[in-house]
């Protein structure tokens, strides 16, 4: 705590605070302000320390831990419970773990890498460490299980909208889940639930970013942030913009409004109008993505004219 107080300290003093200033207001020893300033190093806080004017911060790590994430944030409750890890197996077991203990919704746990991070379909993620955006994000939606599409699709809107506001660059929904970059994913979005009959217990929803991973660190057909924009991104700012958006959506489809999520959905996306195949469980179909039903369900025109609904698949988009 007293670690978290310090770093309050030492970003609201407008230049250098004394020792003495610090261990007055917290109550606590030079010699434990001192300690406390080296595990701050630690972490990657850089802190100058000047005899007789005391400390300064004189910059801050780029790393996805709570102290960093808190500040600044806009929302009330996502991203006010945080678990950072420097490495999991996946962040997605972990919130599984925390929803069941009873999680409050808004939890998210992140990582700086995930040995075992992974996709839709059994993929895997590619989680280069300190260079994406990994989280699991804990939601007790007060929906029935048929409306968890409109998670996923709300989850998209809201990345897409954070990276443009955040970083400057146009990404495309790709249905449903994922998000492109000239045609390569830079980000994906998978959605686990935990239901009883037919109410939802809980929801994990997973967002994986490729914040500035280099060409080398991602499969072929996947691009990053830093690659498209040319720049090294704040990944903490990006996560703030995105956990803002992803609220701001997830009180919006409980207010009914999930019409709206659908209009800036089908002015992102880049599925419309072009021919697809859709694979699920019962099989493969083939046709042009007309539009989304009312639910999120992608309906496709056959080449007979018959229109077809899917609420889950993997697309390929065909020329
Ligand atoms: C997909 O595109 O298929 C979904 C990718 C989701 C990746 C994220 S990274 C954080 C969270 N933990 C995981 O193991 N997967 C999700």
């Amino acid at each position: 705590m007293a670690q978290h107080e310090i770093i309050q300290f030492l970003r609201s003093a407008q230049g250098y605070i004394s020792g003495e200033e610090i261990s007055r207001q917290l109550k606590i020893s030079r010699a434990a302000i001192w300690k406390h300033m080296q595990s701050l190093r630690d972490i990657g806080y850089e802190i100058e320390a000047v005899p007789h004017l005391g400390y300064r911060l004189a910059s801050s790590p780029d790393k996805l831990i709570a102290d960093e994430i808190l500040h600044g944030l806009t929302t009330k409750t996502f991203g006010r419970n945080i678990i950072a890890h420097d490495s999991v197996d996946s962040t997605m077991d972990e919130a599984f773990h925390l929803g069941m203990d009873g999680a409050v919704e808004g939890t998210i746990i992140c990582a700086e890498t995930q040995t075992k991070g992974r996709g839709r379909l059994g993929r895997s993620w590619m989680s280069p460490k300190g260079k994406g955006i990994y989280f699991s994000l804990i939601l007790r939606p007060r929906l029935s299980p048929n409306q968890m599409p409109q998670l996923t699709l709300m989850a998209a809107v809201s990345i897409a909208q954070a990276i443009k506001k955040n970083v400057g660059v146009a990404v495309a929904i790709k249905w449903p889940n994922d998000l492109l970059i000239d045609g390569k994913k830079v980000a994906g979005i998978l959605t686990e639930l935990r239901a009883e009959v037919d109410q939802m217990k809980f929801v994990v929803l997973g967002v994986g970013i490729n914040v500035n991973s280099s060409a080398s660190q991602l499969i072929e057909t996947a691009t990053s942030l830093k690659t498209s924009s040319g720049n090294t991104i704040d990944r903490v700012e990006l996560l703030q913009e995105v956990l803002s958006h992803l609220e701001r959506w997830y009180q919006s489809i409980h207010k009914g409004d999930f019409s709206k999520v659908l209009a800036v959905w089908r002015e992102l996306s880049c599925t419309l109008h072009q021919r697809v195949r859709v694979t699920d469980g019962y099989g493969a179909i083939e046709g042009v993505a007309v539009d989304l039903d009312h639910d999120g369900a992608l309906l496709i025109k056959q080449d007979d004219g018959k229109i077809i609904r899917r609420l889950a698949g993997d697309v390929i988009q065909l020329r």
